[in-house]
């Protein structure tokens, strides 16, 4: 057989050049290099479109992360046991291309169990009709997890920095098990070993909950230690404080020491395993927010703000966490049936990306401390604690650092208690190889200040500087360096030279004295827009010194171009720069008219997302380089004006629907037991043990009545946040409940009683809707996840002289196909059983068809009142035509969205062309717009919006007006996919 040489040549290319990794306290190393990895989490299955993955990793590359961390989740890739799927919106390869291309580091969480708000902590459905003891070594769960972890090892394997596929650097096993009894041990054992056989090779670690001692490496000497089979120990944690109303909000809180600054003990962090660096696998970059809430996110963001980073994730690397994770830096959509009954659909987070794509306010803030960090790796890999510094003011508290190997100290200045928020000022005394100095500034509100001191910065020697370093890079023959600090706060750096050196300020005002027995250049000047100050002479290569204010350097970014590192300032979010033939092409988002300033490799064109740019050349060596064009005028349909059409579902509650297609719910034995019990004698109502997992279930129950007096039916139901039930009996609507909710872990089971009244003797039907929300987690390693769903049991009792009980015949149907998956694009947790669904009345239709598919829709206005209790749909189809070359972010929002909820009572399921993009739920809330991506929604061709309304019926429960609105629109994004 002949082969293709081409083909056979890709299949057998090395995949890149092996690198080894190891560590020891301080770091990890690459290939010997020390690296800190400052990563940030997303997760692939919160954002339903990979095309999309890249612009969030771009994004953070732009912050200045080096690194990203995923949670995979076996629920979302598997329907049934042994049916795996990583296609389309699942294909979490490409993320791990996509990191590798980026140049991101990647740190692999496959769990098992992960837990991350998901329904079932991200066990697929079929483990819920599981018996075995999850998260111990029982063999029948074993086997299920060895499944899972064949398929998604195979593909990370082929991804790891150890053999040169790609940038996996360090690989999770299970999360936050916090039991350490032998049955958990041995799963651990089991787990490793799998991995190690599956070909993983990079180290191994253990997320461990709240700074416990879990899972240390084995021969950590902590004494308290329970060690485990990792080679590295990861602890996580969320100082944030909370923005809940109902959870007591506290205070500001003080910045923990979680490294070596800490103090020993079963919570001491990173002091558990003294020989491996400090590495928190997830620091809270936000929190989430549950069903009933008045909605947090936005202060959730504020909160866990500038200030924060600035404080929590500064005393994170003063005590030397090297391998430091926020999560989450995009936290995404729980979109279909993924989230957890802790929250609703937005997992929004108050991250610095925000559920939108677009960077809040903190992002910037973190793009200091991002690009700082990337600057100043090699010092802050290596650090040991320095002499202790006693400030002047007890109000602040000085850490002090220093790399032994480099001669550079590090200090972090901040307030003292470390919830402080006042003015203070502070002086030290430090003493360095370059001579003693007194160093002082001043802390303003809740901020942080990391000051370097002796410190090489290409070319030059920092003596010290009360401004942060940003970065600085070498441009041919001279190095630039920019630092900022807040505005209007004064600053001092001092430089180390041989001679006295020209000083050339250029822009604002700078005032230089030259200091001939130290041979110190000393500059001061407040921060205060941009100063920049051309130095030469001196015995050292001529630099140009930027000096920012705090909005000035928020506006710079940074990027290897290919012939050496430019440095911009834009309001524009740069992505990347890549310098070919002296043509500079730039890419990014402009969210508005604007210019760019560059600086770095000289270059004689420039173009931004290929639009040729003018260019000025600066007097300081700089570019002017425009226009950039900000987003053009964006137009949407009036989604009031469109024709809708509607359809009653529901028709299950009718006495005469055809169920003989229907399981008969008969069985005896359930998953469920440990938790939730059927009555005595009846089968097991359990949804799961039926195969049908998420979203809405239907039981139809025959029972005959004798001419009993006021019957009572009660039924017991389990439904996860914010479920519900609804009950016919000869399909007259009796009457319905929802779970209580107003609190971050909600009811998930509750039961509801119906007096039926007296019941002519003969059959009769009760038919039932339960809408599952989600599952429990199993955070506590008590298969809490196995709690069942839908109807848990049922008792009808009559009045005739006695109370006595009467048998019902019940049968069940949820989504179609059960666990025989019959949407493969959009996967185990696009759908439920409601009869829409099943009759795929979601999907969009093309428009040659629609006259089709419209049969049996009658026209409608979408406040119209609900034809019945029940269900009904909403459907309509549009066009939109929205700008090419932009990223445009688009949503659906009900009501009004300056309310966290309103008085009518229904909820909808929200599908956009086919993809359940959430569920709005008007009288709890808070959530009110929800965010569709692009590539759900097609900018640029026909859609599909349909509503699923479920209500009980009355007029004053109408569905409140629905909008199409414009998030955010910028000129640039990423190449889209449409899914
Ligand atoms: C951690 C857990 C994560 C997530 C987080 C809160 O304890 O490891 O999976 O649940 O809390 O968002």
């Amino acid at each position: 057989m002949a082969v293709e040489p081409a083909a056979l040549a890709a299949a057998t290319a090395p995949k890149g050049r092996p690198q080894a990794v190891a560590w020891d306290r301080y770091s990890l190393k690459v290939d010997g290099k020390r690296v800190v990895v400052w990563s940030g989490e997303i997760h692939p299955f919160r954002l339903p479109n990979p095309a999309l993955w890249r612009d969030v990793i771009q994004k953070m590359k732009a912050l200045g992360f080096n690194g990203v961390a995923f949670y995979f989740d076996w629920g979302y890739h598997s329907p049934a046991p042994g049916v795996y799927d990583f296609s389309g919106v699942r294909n979490v390869e490409r993320a791990l291309q996509m990191a590798k291309e980026e140049g991101m580091y990647v740190i692999a969480r496959t769990g098992p169990y992960i837990n991350s708000e998901l329904s079932g902590g991200g066990y697929p459905g079929w483990m819920f009709r599981n018996s075995a003891e999850a998260r111990t070594d029982d063999p029948v769960y074993l086997a299920a997890v060895d499944e899972w972890m064949t398929q998604v090892n195979a593909i990370i394997a082929r991804h790891q920095i150890t053999d040169g596929g790609g940038n996996v650097i360090a690989y999770q096993l299970e999360n936050e098990l916090g039991k350490v009894e032998p049955k958990h041990v041995r799963q651990m054992e089991h787990l490793a070993r799998k991995a190690r056989a599956d070909g993983i090779s990079v180290p191994f670690f253990h997320n461990s909950a709240g700074r416990l001692p879990d899972w240390t490496p084995k021969g950590s000497t902590a004494p308290w230690a329970n060690p485990g089979p990792t080679d590295l120990y990861a602890f996580d944690g969320y100082p944030g404080g909370s923005c809940d109303v109902h959870a007591n909000p506290s205070g500001a809180n003080k910045a923990p020491d979680w490294g070596m600054y800490g103090s020993a003990g079963p919570k001491a962090g990173a002091l558990s395993s003294p020989g491996t660096p400090g590495f928190v696998a997830e620091v809270g970059g936000g929190w989430f927010d549950y069903w009933g809430s008045n909605g947090t996110y936005n202060c959730t963001a504020e909160r866990q703000g500038k200030g924060y980073q600035r404080v929590f994730y500064g005393t994170n690397l003063i005590n030397r966490i090297t391998i430091h994770n926020v999560y989450m830096t995009f936290g995404g959509t729980s979109w279909g049936w993924l989230g957890g009954p802790v929250v609703y659909t937005s997992y929004d987070y108050g991250a610095a990306i925000s559920e939108d794509r677009g960077l809040r306010p903190k992002a910037y803030a973190l793009k200091q401390q991002g690009m700082f960090v990337q600057a100043a790796e090699q010092v802050l890999a290596e650090m040991d604690k320095g002499p202790e510094l006693a400030p002047a003011s007890g109000k602040v508290k000085i850490y002090h650092n220093v790399n032994r190997r480099l001669g550079t100290h590090v200090l972090l200045a901040a307030h003292n208690p470390g919830d402080g928020k006042g003015e203070e000022r502070f002086s030290v005394q430090l003493a360095t190889r370059d001579g003693q100095y007194t160093i002082a500034s001043r802390l303003r509100g809740q901020d942080a200040h990391m000051l370097l001191a002796s410190y090489d910065m290409e070319r030059q020697r920092l003596v010290y500087s009360t401004s942060e370093l940003q970065t600085h890079l070498r441009d041919g023959e001279r190095d630039i360096v920019l630092l900022h600090g807040r505005d209007l706060v004064e600053g001092e750096t001092v430089l180390r030279y041989a001679g006295a050196p020209t000083v050339e300020v250029l822009a604002g005002r700078v005032k230089s004295r030259w200091d001939a027995d130290k041979g110190d250049l000393v500059l001061n000047y407040v921060h205060d827009g941009l100063a920049r100050a051309r130095i030469s002479g001196g015995g050292r290569a001529p630099m140009l010194l930027l000096l920012a204010d705090e909005k000035t350097s928020m506006r710079f970014w940074t990027q290897e171009t290919g012939a050496g590192r430019a440095l911009q300032l834009t309001a524009a979010l740069v992505r990347s720069a890549a310098i070919d033939a002296g043509k500079l092409a730039l890419r990014g988002d402009a969210g508005e008219d604007g210019d760019i300033e560059i600086w770095g490799p000289a270059f004689e064109a420039a173009s931004f997302n290929g639009q040729p740019l003018a260019l000025t050349r600066q007097p300081d060596g700089s570019t002017r380089a425009g226009p950039v064009k900000g987003p053009e005028a964006v137009g949407l349909p009036e989604f009031g004006r469109l024709a809708w059409k509607r359809r009653m579902d529901s028709p299950e509650a009718a006495p005469g629907f055809d169920d003989s297609g229907w399981a008969k719910a008969d069985r005896r034995r359930s998953a469920a037991q440990t938790w939730t019990m059927p009555e005595r004698g009846q089968p097991t109502l359990s949804m799961s043990d039926y195969g049908f997992h998420h979203g809405d279930v239907w039981y139809r129950g025959r029972f005959t009545a004798t001419g009993g007096k006021a019957s009572a039916l009660e039924l017991f139901y389990g439904a996860g946040g914010a479920g519900m039930i609804q009950v016919w009996i000869d399909g007259r609507f009796a009457g319905q409940h929802e779970l209580d909710v107003g609190r971050s872990f909600p009811e998930t089971t509750d039961s509801i009683k119906l007096q039926l009244g007296d019941l002519a003797p003969g059959e009769h039907v009760i038919a039932v809707m339960v809408r599952n929300n989600s599952h429990n987690w199993n955070l506590m390693a008590d298969d809490f996840h196995r709690e069942a769903r839908g109807l848990i049991s049922a008792s009808l009792t009559q009045r005739g002289g006695q109370r006595f009980a009467v048998p019902i015949a019940w049968r069940i149907q949820g989504r179609q196909g059960g666990e025989d998956l019959v949407d493969r694009v959009r996967g185990p947790i696009n759908n439920g059983g409601l009869y829409g669904e099943r009759e795929g009345w979601h999907l969009p239709s093309p428009v040659a068809d629609a006259a089709q598919a419209d049969r049996g829709w009658k026209p409608a206005g979408i406040t119209d009142a609900p034809p019945a209790p029940g269900t009904f749909w909403l459907r309509t189809r549009f066009k939109l035509d929205l700008p090419r070359g932009h990223d445009i972010q688009l949503a659906l929002s009900f009501g009004d969205t300056s309310k966290a909820r309103s008085e009518r009572e229904n909820r909808v399921l929200i599908f956009v062309n086919g993809w359940n993009m959430g569920q709005f739920i008007a009288h709890i809330g808070p959530q009110r717009t929800f965010v569709i991506p692009p590539g759900i929604l097609n900018p640029n061709g026909e859609n599909t919006v349909a509503l699923a309304v479920t209500s009980d019926g009355k007029a004053a429960n109408a569905l409140e007006p629905v909008k199409l609105v414009k998030l955010r629109a910028v000129r640039g994004g990423v190449d889209l996919e449409m899914r």
